[in-house]
C-alpha cells in the first residue's frame, strides 16, 4: 500500500469527497461561503448512519437515557445563564497588511529581526505643499537582516494603504525577536492587538431589529437540555441517575474556519447530559463513594458511583463507540485536560482526539490528534445557573436519599451537610452572590439535602457529527491495487468504511444489462434487500469498473447476478449470486434467500 504524505493525503481525500459527492462547499456556484459545507448523496447517508448509530446506543438501547429535540433559537436569557454572552469569545487579530483575520491563540510563535517604523512622509508632494504623513507605527518581521528590503517594501505598502502616496519611511530601528506571536506567520506583518470576539451568531426575532428582540443561533445543543431538564424528567418519569440526549445543529461564527469541515461555522453536535447524584448523596446512600482504580471500563453502573466513576464510565463508553464504527483504538487519544485548561466549573474533562492527517506532531513525531469529543464532569454548575437566572427550581427529590440520611448518625449527617454546604457556598460566591446571601442559600440547600433534595450534577459527553464524519472518511481512505478485466493490476482507491456506517451497504449488479432475464433477477434481488438496507443498483459498464466505483464509495458488499443465477449451468447454482467483499475482493457463492440475514448480520 502506498503511504502518501499528510498534506498530499488530505488533498486527495478532499478531492475524493468532491468527486464522489461526500462533502463539498456550500453555495459553490457563487464561489462558496467560508466555513459552511454541504454533504452530497454519499455524505448525507454517512452522517445519517453516524447519528442513527449514536442515537441507538445512547438512548434506544438504554433504560436510563431519553431523547430531546429542541429549537435552535431559544430565549436569550439561556445564553446569559450559561455564560455564553459574556465568555464565549475567542481572541482575534488582524494582519495590518492583508486584513486577514486569525485566532490569536492559534498563531505559531516566530523569531527573527523586527524592523520598526515610527511613520512615513510622502516624497511625491509638489513643492510648497504640506507633505502627507502618517504617524502610525508599523513593524515587520524577517528571518535576518539580509531581508531588510522585504521589510521596507512591506512598510511602504502599509503606509500607501494609509494615503501616503510615495512613502519615505521614518524612524527605522531593529530588534531581535524570539518566539513572538505578534507577527503574521504567513507574511511577517505586525498583527493588531488581540480583541475578544463573541462567537455566537446574532439575529432578531420578529420584524423589529431592536435590542429587546435580539436572539442567538445556539452555539451548542446542551443548554436546551438543561433548560428543559425538569419537564423531561417529569414526563419521562426518570430518576437520577439518568440522561437526556440530543442531536442537532449548532452555529459558531469561528474567526478562522479551517481544515476542511473540522472547524466549521455551522455543524451538528451529539450531546448527552447525564445527571447524577452529588457525592454527598451517594455517600449517604451507599456508605462510601467508589473511586476509579486504573484503566479500563468500570463495568455496570453501581449505587456507590460518584462523579469520578461516572466520568470514567462515559469516557470508556464513548471510546468503545468509536471503535464500534471502525476507528481503531490506536488512532484515538484520550487526553485529560490539565487543571489550568479546565473550565472553572469543570472537575475533569477528557478530550477524545483523532489523529487526523493534518494534526500536529508531538516531540516523538507522533500525530498528536484533534478533538472529536469532550467528556466533561461539569458539577452542578449548569442547572444551578438556570435556577438562579430563571427563578425556577432545578432540584429533584430523592426518596432513597431522604430515607438513608435519616438513618445516619449525627456525626455523619453533620460531616456530609457541611461538605455540601461548602461546595454550594463556593459556587454561589463565584457566581457573584453577596457573601451573606451565599451563606444563607448554601445553608438552606444543605438542609434540603438532608431531606432528599438537591440539584443534580452532570457528566457531559459532547461530540461533533461533522468532525466524526471527517475522521471516518480519513480513516477509510486507502489506496491499493486491484486487477482490471484483463487481470492487470491497477491503482484502486477504496474507502474502507465499517459496514455499520458505510453510506451504501450493498451494490447489486446484473452481469450484462442487455439480457432481460439477468436484469429482472437483479431487480428482484434489489427489491428484496431495499427495505432492509441502503442498496445501489448499477448496470452501467464493465463489471470491474462497477466494482471500482463501489470501492470508492466504500460499499462493503457487491452482489452479481450472472448466468449461474439463472440456472444455465445447472440446477444446483440456480438462484445463487456472487457476493463480493470490498476489502478482500473475495467472491463467494450465496443463495439469494440467505442474503438478507447474512448481510444484516454484517452491517448491524
Ligand atoms: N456543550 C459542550 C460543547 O459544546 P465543545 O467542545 O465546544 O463543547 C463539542 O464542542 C464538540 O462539538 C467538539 O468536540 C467538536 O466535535 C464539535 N465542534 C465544536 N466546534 C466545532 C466547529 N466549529 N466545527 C465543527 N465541530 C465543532
Amino acid at each position: 500500500m502506498v503511504e502518501p504524505k499528510a498534506n498530499d493525503l488530505m488533498e486527495r481525500i478532499v478531492s475524493l469527497c468532491k468527486r464522489r459527492g461526500l462533502v463539498f462547499q456550500s453555495s459553490e456556484i457563487y464561489g462558496g461561503i467560508n466555513g459552511f459545507w454541504d454533504y452530497g448523496p454519499l455524505g448525507a447517508e454517512l452522517k445519517r448512519n453516524v447519528k442513527d448509530y449514536w442515537w441507538r446506543v445512547m438512548t434506544r438501547l438504554r433504560d436510563d437515557v431519553v431523547g430531546l429535540e429542541a429549537t435552535i433559537i431559544m430565549h436569550p436569557k439561556i445564553w446569559e445563564a450559561s455564560g455564553h454572552t459574556t465568555t464565549f469569545a475567542d481572541p482575534m487579530v488582524d494582519c495590518l497588511l492583508t486584513k486577514k483575520r486569525y485566532r490569536a491563540d492559534q498563531i505559531d510563535p516566530q523569531s527573527g529581526v523586527a524592523y520598526h517604523y515610527s511613520g512615513a512622509e510622502d516624497n511625491a508632494m509638489a513643492a510648497g505643499e504640506k507633505p502627507k504623513t502618517s504617524g502610525e507605527p508599523y513593524s515587520f518581521l524577517v528571518p535576518d537582516v539580509k531581508h531588510i528590503e522585504r521589510a521596507r517594501q512591506a512598510a511602504k505598502t502599509f503606509y500607501r494603504q494609509r494615503g501616503v502616496g510615495d512613502p519615505r519611511l521614518l524612524g527605522e530601528r531593529t530588534e531581535i525577536v524570539q518566539n513572538s506571536t505578534r507577527y503574521n506567520p504567513e507574511n511577517g506583518s505586525l498583527l493588531t492587538e488581540p480583541r475578544l470576539f463573541n462567537l455566537m451568531f446574532k439575529t432578531y426575532v420578529g420584524p423589529v431589529e431592536s435590542a429587546e428582540n435580539v436572539a442567538y443561533l445556539r452555539p451548542e445543543t446542551a443548554q436546551a437540555i438543561f433548560a428543559q431538564f425538569k419537564t423531561v424528567a417529569e414526563v419521562s418519569r426518570q430518576k437520577v441517575p439518568f440522561g437526556i440526549c440530543q442531536i442537532g445543529k449548532a452555529f459558531r461564527n469561528e474567526i478562522n474556519p479551517r481544515n476542511f469541515t473540522f472547524r466549521s461555522r455551522e455543524f451538528e453536535q451529539m450531546e448527552l447530559e447525564f445527571f447524577i447524584r452529588p457525592d454527598e448523596a451517594v455517600e449517604a446512600i451507599a456508605g462510601s463513594v467508589a473511586q476509579p482504580d486504573g484503566a479500563g471500563h468500570p463495568g455496570a453502573p453501581q449505587a456507590n458511583w460518584g462523579w469520578q466513576m461516572w466520568h470514567k464510565y462515559w469516557v470508556e463508553e464513548r471510546l468503545a463507540f468509536y471503535e464500534q464504527i471502525g476507528l481503531p483504538r490506536a488512532s484515538l487519544v484520550e487526553y485529560w485536560q490539565k487543571p489550568a485548561e479546565l473550565a472553572h466549573y469543570a472537575r475533569a474533562t477528557v478530550d477524545i482526539l483523532y489523529k487526523f492527517p493534518f494534526s500536529k506532531r508531538d516531540d516523538k513525531g507522533e500525530l498528536a490528534g484533534e478533538e472529536l469529543e469532550g467528556v466533561a464532569a461539569r458539577s452542578d454548575f449548569d442547572l444551578s445557573q438556570h435556577q438562579r437566572f430563571s427563578g425556577k427550581g432545578m432540584t429533584v427529590f430523592d426518596e432513597e436519599l431522604k430515607a438513608a440520611f435519616a438513618k445516619l448518625d449525627d456525626g455523619r449527617k453533620t460531616a456530609l451537610a457541611t461538605r455540601y454546604f461548602e461546595n454550594r457556598r463556593a459556587y454561589l460566591i463565584k457566581a457573584n452572590e453577596p457573601a451573606e446571601q451565599a451563606e444563607r442559600l448554601a445553608r438552606e440547600e444543605a438542609a434540603a439535602l438532608a431531606n432528599g433534595t438537591y440539584i443534580p450534577h452532570v457528566i457531559e459527553p459532547s461530540a461533533g457529527v461533522d468532525r466524526l464524519a471527517l475522521a471516518l472518511i480519513c480513516n477509510a481512505y486507502c489506496e491499493d491495487e486491484a486487477p482490471d478485466e484483463k487481470g492487470k493490476l491497477e491503482k484502486r482507491v477504496v474507502m474502507r468504511f465499517s459496514p455499520r456506517i458505510a453510506p451504501v451497504k450493498v451494490a447489486v449488479f446484473p452481469l450484462l444489462k442487455n439480457r432481460p432475464e439477468l436484469v429482472a433477477k437483479a431487480l428482484q434481488v434489489r427489491d428484496l434487500l431495499r427495505p432492509l438496507m441502503t442498496v445501489y443498483y448499477d448496470d452501467g459498464g464493465a463489471i470491474g469498473r462497477r466494482y471500482r466505483r463501489q470501492d470508492e464509495a466504500g460499499t462493503p458488499f457487491g452482489v452479481t447476478i450472472d448466468f449461474d443465477t439463472l440456472g444455465e449451468k445447472g440446477e444446483e447454482l440456480k438462484d445463487t449470486v456472487t457476493l463480493r467483499d470490498r476489502d478482500t475482493m473475495k467472491q463467494t457463492r450465496v443463495k439469494i434467500s440467505d442474503l438478507p440475514a447474512l448481510l444484516q448480520e454484517r452491517i448491524r
